[in-house]
């Protein structure tokens, strides 16, 4: 029984520049490297759905894997496309826009924490439209649909909404960060946030999420308005995950991991908490929350010690 997973969402070509420290105002730096690949948070989780469900060298993959959304009529956009295929992302639904340019993530990685700090234009991402949920009838045949804020809010509010009357399983990363109406968390299956999207869609100060309390006062919040798994990743102190049936944890983050470049950390994250899910979906039996959420997590934690996006996040026998 192999699940089917689509990403609605977003592709980008990342411009990566890794410089010693991030850039004060006014200030010109000199990077010590560039790099240019694959990003977008909805490709990313693509890739991470497909590179984390089998071994870089076996053709049987664990799960399907579908991407919806669009690129522009530039190189930027077929390198986006092939870079889906090779790792086994079906992007037959990737729509390709004449006159439109391919979504740019300008990003700027600062050495000594491999932090990154990220500008997006969107262009071809913002042309997903509300149609984009029902063309081809995909829905139908989704087990897992994934999405993420770098489209349209209209069209995912659609996907939302179209997935609930289906009966198809939603997991929501609201990245970046935009306040959502609260029709949105009922009958929500995963809400997967960081720290910054926990303080902005919870209404509440990031600070409150410092204490086991805290999480837990904004994780209720949500599972109130109807959300069944909150999951909220919590960089260096780990990830924190409370369940509408009343489990919850905080499992702490990887030990002595040597941090390069966090840039699609969060998309790992997503893509192997996915396939657990995606898989408990289709088989009907129980979703071990806590497993998915401690497997993601070793995941995530190779994707950080390489630069880039895609190209970071490990094949399934690079992680067990
Ligand atoms: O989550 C990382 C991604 O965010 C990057 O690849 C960049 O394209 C932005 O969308
Ligand atoms: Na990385």
């Amino acid at each position: 029984q192999i699940p089917n997973i689509t990403i609605l969402g977003s592709l980008n070509t990342d411009l990566v520049a890794y410089v010693p420290h991030h850039p004060l105002p006014g200030e010109t730096l000199t990077a010590t490297s560039f790099l240019t690949s694959p990003g977008g948070k909805g490709s990313n989780q693509a890739v991470a759905c497909a590179k984390l469900s089998r071994p870089r060298d076996l053709s049987s993959p664990s799960a399907h894997v579908s991407m919806v959304g669009a690129v522009g009529s530039d190189s930027n956009g077929d390198l986006l496309l092939s870079n889906l295929a090779t790792h086994g992302v079906d992007s037959s639904l990737v729509t390709k826009l004449p006159n439109k340019k391919t979504g740019i993530a300008m990003i700027v990685v600062e050495a000594e924490t491999g932090q990154n700090r990220i500008i997006i234009s969107g262009e071809a991402n913002h042309q997903v439209g509300e149609e984009y949920v029902t063309q081809g009838g995909w829905l139908d045949k989704t087990d897992l649909l994934i999405m993420q804020l770098e489209i349209p809010m209209g069209t995912v509010l659609k996907a939302v909404e179209e997935a609930k009357r289906r009966g198809v399983d939603v997991l929501l990363n609201p990245a970046p960060a935009k306040i959502l109406p609260d029709g949105v968390y009922d009958g929500l299956r995963h809400l997967v946030v960081n720290e910054t999207e926990a303080a902005i869609l919870g209404g509440v100060e990031e600070k409150e999420l410092d204490t086991l309390e805290g999480l837990e006062r904004v994780g209720k919040g949500f599972v109130g308005k109807g959300v069944e798994n909150f999951i909220a990743t919590l960089g260096g102190r780990g990830v924190f995950y409370l369940t509408k049936g009343g489990r919850s944890g905080l499992i702490e983050a990887e030990k002595g991991v040597k941090v390069v470049d966090t840039t699609g950390a969060g998309d790992t994250f997503v893509g192997r908490y996915a396939l657990e899910a995606a898989r408990a979906r289709k088989e009907g039996g129980e979703f071990d929350v806590g497993g998915a959420v401690g497997r993601a997590n070793k995941a995530a934690a190779v994707t950080v010690t390489r630069e880039g996006a895609a190209r970071s996040i490990p094949w399934r026998d690079e992680v067990e």
